[in-house]
C-alpha cells in the first residue's frame, strides 16, 4: 500500500485522522484512516442479518442503532485513538436503504457537532472503489462493481468516475441471494467469500442452458433468476442449475468488464463489492485481464463487503481535498449515482491520462 503513488499531490506529509460510519443496507460498520502508514487503523463492524427473506430496512436500521455504540468504541479501542483525535467525521450519504442510511447520518452528524470537527460526505459505491484502489495499489483502474444492490462498470473520467455499463434489472449479489434463499440453499455466504450458488456449483455436472442476455455494454439478469427457479421447479438437479446459473451470471458481468476495457484502453480491472469477495468470480476476471495484458486486483474480503473503512479511507481523501458538509445540508440520497459524485483527489489523472484512452 503506497497511496502517495495512487493520489499524487494530496498533502501526505500531514498527519490526519479521520472516522468513517457505513449504514447503507446491511452492515452497521465504523473505520478510522489516516495518512500515515499503515492508512487503515481500524475497521470494526456488525451485519444484520434477517431470519428469513431479504433485508428489512426498518429491521436493519434498529438494529444499526442498538450495536452503533459498541462498534464506534471498538473501532475506537483498534485505533487506540480517543474521540479528540479524529479530525473530521466521515459518512456514506448514499446510495442505501432510508432508514438505515439516516442512522449511519444521524451519528456522524452528532459527533461532528459534537467534536466541532468538519462532517464530510461520502459516496457508498465511490468508497468501495477507493479502498480496492488502496489496496491493490491501482492508479487508473476498469471498475467492476458487485454487490447485492449494485452491478456496475465504471471508470474515472473528467473530475468523476463515470458509468459504462450496468444491469438493466437486478444486482447480480440480489440475483444470487435470492436463487439461493428460494432454493433453500441460505445462508447466501458459506466461507471465504464463497457464495453458497458457488458451493452447490461444485456439485453440478452438466450445467442447465439458461438465458444469457447481455445487451450492449448492460447485462440483464431478471429473467435469469426466473428461469433458474422454472428449472429447479421442473425437476433439474440443484447442483446443474447453480452450475448453469453460475457460469452465464459471471460470464455476462465478465463479457462487459472485457467491453469496458476495449472501450477505455485502461491497464487495471479491479473488482470491488461483496460479491467481489466470490473466489469463482475473481478467477474468471483476472483471467480476463490476464488476457488483455491488464492488471487485476480485488481487495481482500473484509474490504470487499461493505465496511467502515472504505467510508474512512474515502473521507479521508475528501478531507485532504478540502470537501466537507454543513450539517443542515448533509441529508442522505438513496439514489446517490457515482457520476453525482465528484472526486476531486482523482484530479491528477486528467492532467496524466495516457493517449490510449478515448475519453
Ligand atoms: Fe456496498
Amino acid at each position: 500500500m503506497n497511496p502517495e503513488r495512487v493520489y499524487p499531490g494530496l498533502p501526505w506529509d500531514r498527519e490526519v485522522y479521520v472516522l468513517g460510519i457505513e449504514s447503507t443496507a446491511h452492515t452497521f460498520g465504523v473505520g478510522i484512516a489516516s495518512t500515515k502508514p499503515p492508512y487503515i487503523l481500524a475497521n470494526a463492524r456488525r451485519a444484520y442479518r434477517p431470519e428469513k427473506g431479504g433485508i428489512h430496512p426498518r429491521e436493519s436500521a434498529s438494529f444499526m442503532a442498538r450495536v452503533a455504540p459498541e462498534v464506534l468504541r471498538e473501532a475506537l479501542g483498534e485505533a487506540g485513538l480517543s474521540p479528540r483525535d479524529i479530525d473530521a467525521v466521515a459518512v456514506a450519504l448514499g446510495p442505501g436503504l432510508g432508514p438505515c442510511l439516516r442512522i449511519g447520518a444521524t451519528i456522524a452528524r452528532g459527533l461532528a457537532v459534537y467534536l466541532d470537527k468538519p462532517l464530510v460526505p461520502v459516496n457508498h459505491a465511490v468508497a468501495h472503489i477507493e479502498i480496492g484502489r488502496l489496496t491493490g495499489g491501482m492508479r487508473d483502474p476498469l471498475v467492476v462493481y458487485v454487490s447485492g444492490g449494485n452491478t456496475m462498470i465504471a471508470a474515472y473520467a473528467k473530475g468523476r468516475y463515470r458509468v459504462f455499463g450496468e444491469t438493466l434489472d437486478i444486482a447480480l449479489g440480489n440475483l444470487l441471494d435470492t436463487f439461493a434463499r428460494e432454493a433453500g440453499i441460505a445462508p447466501p455466504y458459506v466461507k471465504e467469500g464463497l457464495h453458497a450458488v458457488d458451493k452447490c456449483a461444485l456439485e453440478g455436472v452438466e450445467p442447465v442452458p439458461l438465458p444469457y442476455v447481455v445487451k450492449g455494454q448492460d447485462v440483464s439478469y431478471s429473467g435469469l433468476l426466473t428461469a433458474a427457479l422454472r428449472a429447479l421447479e421442473r425437476g433439474e438437479r440443484l447442483g446443474d442449475v447453480c452450475l448453469g446459473l453460475r457460469e452465464v451470471a459471471y460470464g455476462a458481468v465478465v463479457e462487459v468488464a472485457e467491453r469496458g476495457l476495449a472501450h477505455t484502453g485502461k491497464r487495471e480491472v479491479l473488482l470491488v463489492g461483496g460479491v467481489a469477495a466470490s473466489p469463482v468470480l475473481r478467477e474468471k476476471m483476472e483471467a480476463m485481464a490476464r488476457l488483455h495484458d491488464a492488471r487485476f486486483h480485488a481487495p481482500p474480503p473484509p474490504l470487499a463487503g461493505d465496511n467502515g473503512a472504505m467510508i474512512a479511507w474515502t473521507g479521508l481523501l475528501a478531507y485532504l481535498s478540502g470537501v466537507t458538509i454543513r450539517v443542515e445540508e448533509s441529508r442522505v440520497r438513496q439514489r446517490w449515482r457515482i457520476e453525482d459524485y465528484p472526486t476531486p483527489w482523482n484530479r491528477w489523472l486528467d492532467e496524466a491520462r495516457p493517449a490510449a484512452s478515448n475519453d
